[in-house]
C-alpha cells in the first residue's frame, strides 16, 4: 500500500492489546470496532463502577446485534463480546500497545489521565486522543515521551463513517505515526495527516456549518426548514438531527474552542444555543414523535 504524503518510513508496532479511557458513548463505540477489527483484548478504564458497566454493556449488546442481524455468527458474536473488559485501575493497561483516550472534553481532565496513565505503559505504547477539538500537542506536553502521543479522531457513528483524522504533533514521533496509519487500515478507516490546529480540519467546517444553521434559526427560518432544505441537497443527516447526534455540549464546546482560537468573525458564538445547552436539553425534536415535531421546549428558550 502507497504510504500517505508526509508520512516517515517507521516500522508499525504489533497491537496484541488495547486500552480506552473512558467509558462514554465514543469509548464504547472505539471499543466495538478495534474488537471486530482487530480481534484482540481492549480494556475499557473509568472512574465509576457503573459508567464501566454501562460502557462494556453497549458493547455486549452492539455484538449481539450484529449476531441477531445475521452480520456474524453467533459463535463469533460471543468470542468478540467477550474480548472486552472493564478496570477502575490503570495497571490493567501495562500490557497494552495502543492507549486511545476518550474521556471528558477538558482539557485539565485529559492532561491529569494523560500523566496518571503514562509511567504504568509499556515504554513503546502509543497514546492517542479522540478529542475533537482541544491541543493535541498541550496533551503530550504532560508526557515524559511526548513523541509518543497523536490525535486520532473518529466521527459518529463510528461503526459507519470511515475517516479518522490522524493529528500530528511536532514532536510525534515515525513510529508512532506509522503505527497509527497502520491500525488505521486494519480498522478499514480512512487515516488522513492533519496537524494540531484549532478543531483540526473537519470539525472546523462540520460545525461552521451548523453555527451557520443556528443563524439562520435566529433570522426566522424554522428548524424543520433548515433541516429539510440541506435533507433535500443532499446531506446525509439533518444538521439538527446532527446536532443532537455529536451532542449539543460536545459541539458548544467546539464552537467554544473554534471562538477563542480563531475569532468571533469567523466562529461567532450562537447565544440561544448556549442558552439551551445550560438549559441541558440535548435535541431539537420530541424523540420518537412522527412526524418531526420541534420541542416546544426549545422553542420557548429560543429568543
Ligand atoms: N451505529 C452503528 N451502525 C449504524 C448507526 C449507528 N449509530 N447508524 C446507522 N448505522 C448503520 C446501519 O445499521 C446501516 O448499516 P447496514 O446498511 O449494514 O444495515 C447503515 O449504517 C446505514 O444506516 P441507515 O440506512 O439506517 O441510515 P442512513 O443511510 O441514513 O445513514 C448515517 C445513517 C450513517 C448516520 C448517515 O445519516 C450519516 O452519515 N450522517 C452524518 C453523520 C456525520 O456527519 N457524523 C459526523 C459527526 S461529527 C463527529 O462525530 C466528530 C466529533 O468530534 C464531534
Amino acid at each position: 500500500a502507497k504510504r500517505p504524503a508526509g508520512i516517515p518510513d517507521a516500522k508499525p508496532g504489533a497491537i496484541a492489546k488495547v486500552g480506552i479511557v473512558g467509558a462514554g458513548l465514543m469509548a464504547s463505540q472505539l471499543a466495538q470496532l478495534f474488537i471486530e477489527r482487530l480481534e484482540v483484548p481492549v480494556v475499557m478504564k473509568d472512574i465509576s463502577p457503573e459508567a464501566l458497566e454501562k460502557g462494556c454493556g453497549q458493547v455486549v449488546e452492539g455484538f449481539r446485534r450484529l449476531g441477531e442481524k445475521g452480520k456474524l455468527t453467533e459463535g463469533k458474536a460471543r468470542h468478540l463480546a467477550g474480548l472486552v473488559s472493564g478496570t477502575l485501575d490503570f495497571r490493567d493497561f501495562s500490557d497494552c500497545d495502543f492507549v486511545i483516550e476518550a474521556v471528558f472534553e477538558e482539557m485539565a481532565v485529559k492532561k491529569q489521565v494523560l500523566g496518571e496513565l503514562e509511567p504504568l505503559l509499556r515504554p513503546d505504547a502509543v497514546i492517542a486522543t479522540n478529542t475533537s477539538s482541544l491541543s493535541v500537542t498541550e496533551m503530550a506536553s504532560v508526557l515524559r515521551v511526548p513523541g509518543r502521543m497523536l490525535g486520532f479522531h473518529f466521527f459518529n457513528p463510528v461503526a459507519v463513517l470511515p475517516l479518522v483524522e490522524v493529528i500530528r504533533t511536532a514532536q510525534t514521533s515515525g513510529e508512532a505515526l506509522a503505527t497509527a496509519f497502520d491500525l488505521a487500515r486494519k480498522l478499514r478507516k480512512t487515516g488522513v495527516l492533519v496537524k494540531d490546529a484549532p478543531a483540526f480540519l473537519v470539525n472546523r467546517i462540520l460545525v461552521k456549518m451548523l453555527v451557520d444553521c443556528l443563524a439562520l434559526v435566529d433570522e426566522g427560518a424554522s428548524f424543520q426548514e433548515v433541516d429539510d432544505a440541506l435533507l433535500a441537497l443532499g446531506l446525509p443527516m439533518a444538521p439538527f438531527d446532527l446536532l443532537a447526534m455529536v451532542g449539543m455540549p460536545v459541539a458548544l464546546h467546539v464552537m467554544e474552542t473554534l471562538n477563542h482560537a480563531l475569532g468571533p468573525d469567523r466562529f461567532p458564538l450562537n447565544a440561544n444555543f448556549s442558552r439551551i445547552v445550560e438549559a441541558k436539553k440535548t435535541f431539537v425534536y420530541l424523540p420518537g414523535v412522527e412526524p418531526k415535531r420541534v420541542d416546544p421546549d426549545l422553542e420557548r428558550l429560543w429568543a
